[in-house]
């Protein structure tokens, strides 16, 4: 059984039923379990409703309010809720407390050993504190003995969460017990077909820490590559792109998460950030990087807007065309997206400000309202325009061309935000700035 049906718990759910396990999503809300039931993923993730409709058919995955049933019927509960952020930045346990709580009254009533794993990011010291008691309240049995307990920590990325699923670069358990880590690796070693990626064994509370570290140290990279890009934006001749490939191949360094932008958004990085943040400062201890990783992050949205006036002069008045939405390509999600940064920004400036985004109009709208103009294709944004800004690297405007932008807009002037386009094609045709793009000259 799987408890939540978000990005993380579905597909989970979903990638396991189609490994030929028995899956049972089970989720509190009734609207989403109908909607999965009939084949319709709840948000948009590649390659996830072909999946859910073929594990529907095989009778290898169902979704159920009833989370009784779910735990009875299964030999293993994950779960996967959220654990958003509560306004002083800590995660909110609410809803892994709550599944704790009907996974223990369920195992109540379990006949044998029931493993319970805990994919849900939550703070060191949770699942070996809270969620153990929990469990143990409700069920009247003893971890360790009536029922096992893992901290199975997930890493795979929204817009490529199947793929990420079925090739992970490891698997990190964290276990109570022996046996209730021997049981997850087996589980594992059969998911993988005998061929699993490294595992690792480890205490609870290192399970737990090495989710946070890991997200930590991608979101210090992309800090890091921003730092370096508003750096060389300054600097006659230097583009931060080349630079990224070039340290990239060290192998220390690593070629990945190294694409500079208009930072970081998402459901992750940054709550988790918050987290670990406020975890280190509950043990007394100031974690600077950390805190800078987040600095840099909350400041650079607004080099879209620098960028902007640079090319065109004030806003006020302007109508300015915002290329994408989502926190990133493949996603509708836009939790903390730059986007929203970037059009506050916009609207503060006095810009008219018109929207496109090939999934997230939707989940936009809702957070937007009539503040802005939304429009159904890229041309449509563009049209009539004074400045474009590229905010999310879709591939439908990577292709549009110089000539494009010409075209529909009022004055050509491009910001690229992602780094989408090869500006030697750019400039000459259109006013045109990037990121981590210094003037043109230098030695
Ligand atoms: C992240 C982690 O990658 C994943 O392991 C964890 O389980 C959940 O959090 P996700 O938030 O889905 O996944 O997306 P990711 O691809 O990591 O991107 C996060 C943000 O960083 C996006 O806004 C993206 O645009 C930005 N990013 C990423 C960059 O700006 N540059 C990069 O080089 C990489």
């Amino acid at each position: 059984s799987v408890f939540g049906l978000g990005y993380v718990g579905l597909t989970f759910g979903v990638c396991l039923a189609s490994r030929e396990f028995k899956a049972i999503g089970v989720d509190v809300e009734s609207g989403k379990v109908e909607a999965v039931n009939r084949g319709e993923a709840p948000f948009y993730e590649p390659g996830l409703s072909e999946l859910l409709r073929d594990a529907l058919e095989r009778g290898l995955f169902r979704a159920t309010t009833d989370a009784r049933g779910a735990v009875l019927a299964s030999d293993v509960t994950f779960i996967c809720v959220g654990t958003p952020s509560l306004p002083d930045g800590s995660a909110d346990l609410k809803y892994v407390e709550s599944a704790a709580r009907a996974v223990g009254r369920a195992l109540r009533e379990k006949e044998g050993w029931h493993l319970v794993a805990i994919r849900s990011t939550v703070p060191p010291g949770t699942c070996g504190g809270h969620v153990k008691k929990t469990l143990e309240e409700e069920s009247g049995k003893r971890a360790g003995e009536g029922f096992g307990l893992c901290a199975n920590p997930e890493f795979t990325k929204e817009g490529s969460a199947v793929n990420d699923t079925f090739n992970p670069d490891r698997i990190v358990i964290g276990e109570l017990d022996e046996r209730s880590g021997s049981f997850l690796e087996s589980l594992y070693r059969e998911f993988h077909g005998g061929k699993p990626p490294p595992i690792v064994r480890t205490s609870l509370v290192n399970a737990e820490l090495i989710k946070y570290a890991s997200n930590a140290f991608l979101a210090m990279k992309v800090s890091f590559i921003n730092e370096i890009a508003n750096i060389a934006q300054r600097v006659p001749g230097a583009d931060v792109e080349v630079i990224a490939r070039g340290i990239g191949f060290d192998k220390r360094i690593g070629p990945l998460f190294l694409r500079a932008g208009l930072g970081f958004g998402g459901s992750c990085f940054p709550k988790d950030l918050r987290a670990l943040i406020g975890f280190s400062e509950s043990l007394e201890h100031e974690p600077k990087i950390l805190k800078a990783v987040l600095e840099v992050n909350e400041r650079q949205p607004y080099k879209a807007i620098e960028l902007a006036k640079a090319l065109v002069g004030s806003l006020e008045g302007k109508k300015v065309a915002v290329l994408g939405l989502a926190f990133k390509p493949d996603t509708d999600d836009i939790r903390e997206a730059v986007s929203l940064k970037v059009v506050r920004a916009l609207l503060s400036e006095g810009a008219r400000v018109v929207v496109y985004d090939p999934k997230a109009m939707p989940n936009a709208r809702r957070v937007l309202g009539g503040s802005v103009e939304y429009a159904t294709s890229a041309e449509e944004c563009l049209k009539g325009a004074d400045c474009a800004i590229v905010v999310t690297e879709w591939d439908e405007f990577k292709r549009l061309k110089p000539e494009d932008f010409i075209r529909f807009m009022r004055t050509p002037a491009v910001v690229d935000g992602r780094r989408v386009y090869d500006h030697m094609e750019f400039i000459g045709k259109v006013r045109f700035a990037a990121i981590g793009l210094g003037p043109l000259g230098g030695s």
